[in-house]
């Protein structure tokens, strides 16, 4: 069927904002910020280019993060709305706390935090589940200009405590526990280990305890409600500029130590506030629920800032995709909370489809709210957009869209996406659809030349990169260029790879580098092998991202032992090395595959054919093998263990 017929798929608006954007960027950024945000210094002048490539938007701006997502809506008469639903199938709490609401707690912590010294620029770690208190934390961090980070539960204290040595906090907030769907995490003491290791003392935590398992606590740590109640009036926000840094997120980047990427005030203000009607077609009143967690950039964007900024109601999920109680649960809080658009992962979808393949248990819900399902952190392989798209249509008698949208941790908002504010172009199954407006996407192969449309090579963004996008990395400006902007001159490099068709769609296909993308959880293969090499038994290690039907990517670790490891029993040794990178990296690595094998395949250079490995894991019929293999029988005999049968 051709869709251009159909005037939902006039391209006009999209094709008008792109012709706007590629005439007059600065002005047309200016005019964003001047209609979405309440600047205390309006911007008048768009883009600093004086120390290119390095690139800051609107360097004159000022303003209050904070302000624009919570005092302006209470102050425009929205008070009584919801500002975030906490649902939380794990504890059986549903609580709304209106904008108000979190106005008060949110600007008496912060004066809690300032009254005990942490006052603009000063970093905070936030160490906190799937809670109210986190977008609290973030807000008040947000309030008093100090700069949070936070950190994902699911890492192990030793990756906590890098985090703290790289940021210097003044303070750290955490909780007792975490809970999930049956068990108790405690956090206590992760962090009472990571501070053991890290290299910094705080002045201070704070500490929310929660019903579930409550903490002993040490002489500096301060209860989160005993603070709250001890501090009867709230803060006013302080202004800063629209550079400042907002929070630092690490990522996982190519081995060593994780990247923390920067994000600073007014362009990321202006950049989530333009998405939410741009992309997601929201409107202030309406709601949003991203089922994601706040130690991901997908959480720092669309279930904490950005619905906040943009007067959206925020749905804040503490509970799994199944097991909380079942496979209907992102369904039943569609209908109970009225969600106009949905946004999780494709691996959420996957699990769902496991459990429930019929889709019988979201026909049992209420869907009429439901406008769009948003869908990133990984590829949305054309499978699951399939079954989702029909399931939805079943659950609805409608075709609710289903968007995969293409970012990264660095860029903060969406650099592809169907923009259904915009525009509505016809899906294509495995495509994010088009660059979104600000974005100047191109695919070139390794010499920087462009490559033609429908052939696969590097995806690169002309610079500069739009608002809200990173502004550096954290206290490193030279591993910010060498990383990502000295490749191509005048190019950022994402890391992925893909292609653009004739007709413009972008296709993402996978990463460059040694990071994997498992349950939708961005992970460093570079970093496990470092922690399995730290094993005395161990000469040599690689490891490899391959194909998870429910995952996404699962890591696979191929270990060569010295001979001091003889002796050893073999399971015990695997069992200790599964442990070791659980231990070192958290239970998020989820590498539970470990195969001892007798050499690694290696180019003459020394080069291990990682590539090569993974293609016969995934089952690749071809499997690509460079002409500079040193010795080829060493991956002949490797092909039973990678794919066995
Ligand atoms: N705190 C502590 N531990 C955590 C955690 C957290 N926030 N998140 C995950 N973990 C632990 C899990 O409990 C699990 O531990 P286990 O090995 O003891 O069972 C381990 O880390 C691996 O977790 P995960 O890979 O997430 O697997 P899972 O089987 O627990 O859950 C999914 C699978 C698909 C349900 C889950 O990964 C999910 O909801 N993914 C969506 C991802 C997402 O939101 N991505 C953000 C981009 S939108
Ligand atoms: P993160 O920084 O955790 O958001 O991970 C970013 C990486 O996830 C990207 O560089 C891609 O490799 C992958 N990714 C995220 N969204 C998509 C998508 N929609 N399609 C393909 N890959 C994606």
């Amino acid at each position: 069927m051709d869709h251009r017929a159909d005037p939902q798929f006039s391209t006009e608006a999209y094709d008008d904002v792109i012709a706007r954007v590629a005439t007059d960027a600065e002005g047309f950024w200016l005019d964003q910020a001047a209609t979405h945000i309440d600047w205390v210094s309006e911007p008048t002048r768009a883009l600093d280019d004086s120390r290119a490539p390095i690139h800051r938007w609107f360097p004159d701006g000022e303003l209050n993060v904070c302000y624009n997502a919570l005092d302006r809506h209470v102050t425009a008469g929205r008070g009584d709305q919801a500002a975030i639903i906490y649902d939380s199938p794990v504890t059986d709490t549903i609580r709304t706390i209106t904008y108000s609401q979190l106005l008060d707690e949110v600007s008496r912590f912060a004066r809690a935090l300032s009254d005990r010294g942490v006052g603009k620029g000063d970093r905070v770690v936030i160490y906190l589940p799937m809670i109210p208190e986190a977008a609290v934390a973030m807000l008040a961090c947000a309030r008093i200009g100090a700069i949070h980070s936070v950190v994902f539960g699911g890492f192990a204290p030793a990756e906590l405590a890098v985090r703290i040595d790289d940021t210097r906090p003044k303070a750290v907030v955490s909780t007792s526990c975490g809970v999930e769907a049956n068990r108790i995490l405690e956090y206590k003491p992760m962090l009472d280990e990571a501070l053991g290791l890290a290299e910094t003392t705080p002045d201070f935590t704070v500490i929310v305890q929660r019903e579930q398992h409550r903490c002993e606590l040490g002489e500096t740590d301060l209860d989160y409600a005993e603070l709250l109640a001890a501090t009867p009036s709230g803060i006013d926000p302080v202004t800063v500029r629209a550079t400042d840094e907002l929070y630092v997120l690490y990522t996982s980047g190519t081995t060593g130590r994780p990247k923390g990427i920067v994000r600073d005030s007014g362009g990321y203000a202006v950049a989530l506030s333009y998405s939410l009607p741009t992309v997601f077609s929201l409107e202030p009143g309406d709601t949003m629920f991203t089922a994601s967690d706040v130690g991901w950039v997908v959480g720092h964007s669309y279930i904490v800032y950005g619905p906040l900024l943009a007067g959206v109601t925020s749905v804040l999920f503490e509970g799994k995709p199944i097991g909380t109680p079942d496979a209907g649960t992102f369904f039943r809080i569609i209908e109970d909370h009225k969600v106009n658009v949905h946004f999780t992962a494709p691996t959420a979808m996957r699990v769902v489809r496991k459990e429930d393949p019929e889709g019988k248990l979201i026909r049992k819900y209420d869907l009429s709210s439901l406008r769009a399902s948003f869908l990133a952190g990984e590829r949305l392989d054309p499978d699951t957009y399939e079954w989702t798209t029909r399931v939805l249509r079943q659950a609805t008698g409608r075709d609710v869209p289903v968007v995969d949208n293409w970012w990264q941790t660095e860029t903060g908002w969406p650099i592809a996406a169907n923009p259904l504010g915009l525009t509505r172009f016809p899906l294509k199954p495995g495509s994010p659809t088009k660059p979104i407006p600000g974005y100047q996407v191109e695919i070139v192969d390794p010499s920087g030349t462009p490559m033609p449309a429908g052939q696969e090579g590097l995806i690169v963004i002309r610079l500069p990169l739009p608002p809200g996008t990173m502004a550096t990395v954290w206290g490193d400006d030279s591993r910010f260029v060498s990383s990502y902007l000295s490749a191509f001159d005048g190019r950022y490099l994402t890391g992925d790879s893909g292609y653009i068709d004739e007709d413009g769609y972008l296709f993402v296909m996978g990463r460059t580098d040694d990071v994997i993308n498992v349950a939708g959880h961005r992970l460093s293969t570079g970093v496990m092998e470092a922690v399995i090499s730290s094993h005395s038994a161990v000469t040599e290690t690689a490891v490899i991202g391959v194909h998870d039907e429910t995952k996404g990517q699962i890591p696979r670790a191929l270990v060569v032992l010295g001979s001091s490891a003889e002796a050893l029993d073999r399971e015990e040794l695997k069992a200790e090395l599964v442990a070791l990178v659980r231990q070192e990296i958290g239970p998020v690595a989820a590498l539970r595959r470990i195969d001892i094998v007798p050499a690694l395949p290696k180019t003459r250079s020394g080069k291990i054919l990682r590539k090569t490995m993974r293609e016969i894991a995934d089952g690749a019929p071809d499997p690509a093998v460079p002409s500079t293999i040193e010795d080829p029988t060493v991956l002949d005999d490797l092909h039973s263990v990678l794919r066995p049968g």
